[in-house]
């Protein structure tokens, strides 16, 4: 109904941030370096990934998740890039934590976190009865650009699950001015979707399109469903099979 369109509004630019997009930044730091990533990582639940499901992740220095190794490339590429590893880049640039930055992770089957997770996929994603019983949250804060610049960039990505279901919101903080792509990206590039902005002149800086815009009404956060597999995802009576979120299905 049309009702149901104006509760999922495009992309819309504000002013300023109502409230911080970023969830609890805590857990493990990441080893310091450029172009490096986490030691392998043990999910405490699998994680589905448009029909794959995974029990291991990477936290790539270089602003990306990937499940089957780490991921090291520092030239951010446009998607759909038919490549041969499933990538969730949340701000894909080169980015060096050698001096300034750390990068955290941590995992949460219990508590404030999964609650908040609970809450935002039911108001994103109205209808499916969802109850998170793990989440991920992966924070890139205040880490430089290469070569050591000094700048200080925060994004965080935040894997969501439970039932059958799989989230990921990507967060945005201060993003200092470069040049970089975000978005996801699957084996063959079977699912993508890249967020507008993305190598544009305003992805970066103070007006960055990922920091002031939204897909969910919260200036600097993204919220997209990615448990899907070959079947699509419907919204509105709509079927899609490249892309699951309530902005998609305006398009
Ligand atoms: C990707 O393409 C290769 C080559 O065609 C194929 O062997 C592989 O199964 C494909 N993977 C997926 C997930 O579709
Ligand atoms: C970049 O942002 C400025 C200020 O908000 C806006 O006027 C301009 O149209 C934007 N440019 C692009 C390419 O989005």
């Amino acid at each position: 109904t049309s009702n149901q369109i104006k509760t999922c509004a495009p992309p819309v630019i504000f002013a300023a941030p109502l409230r911080g997009p970023l969830y609890p930044i805590a857990g493990t730091t990441s080893p310091r370096s450029d172009d490096g990533s986490s030691p392998l990582i043990p999910l405490q639940r699998p994680f589905v990934y448009f029909g794959r499901s995974y029990s291991q992740i990477y936290v790539n220095q270089n602003g990306d998740l990937t499940f089957n190794g780490a991921f090291s490339s520092y030239s951010p590429q446009r998607f759909p890039m038919y490549g041969t590893r499933d990538v969730i880049a949340v701000f894909w640039t080169d980015l060096d934590n050698r001096v300034n930055g750390e990068i955290y992770y941590n995992q949460y089957t219990s508590g404030s976190v999964l609650q908040q997770a609970t809450q935002d996929i039911n108001r994103y994603f109205p209808g499916l009865n969802f109850n998170a019983n793990w989440v991920f949250v992966a924070t890139w804060y205040e880490v430089a650009y290469y070569p050591t610049t000094g700048t200080r960039t925060t994004i965080q990505a935040v894997l969501i699950s439970g039932g059958q279901y799989s989230f990921v919101l990507m967060n945005y903080g201060i993003i200092a001015l470069t040049t970089h792509n975000a978005g996801y990206d699957t084996e063959n590039s079977t699912h993508h979707f890249t967020i507008p902005g993305s190598f544009s002149n305003n992805a970066t800086g103070s007006y960055s399109a990922f920091r002031l815009g939204s897909n969910v009404n919260v200036p600097g956060r993204w919220a997209f469903r990615i448990d899907l597999g070959s079947r699509g995802c419907t919204f509105n009576g709509k079927t899609r099979t490249i892309g699951c979120s309530p902005w998609y299905f305006l398009q």
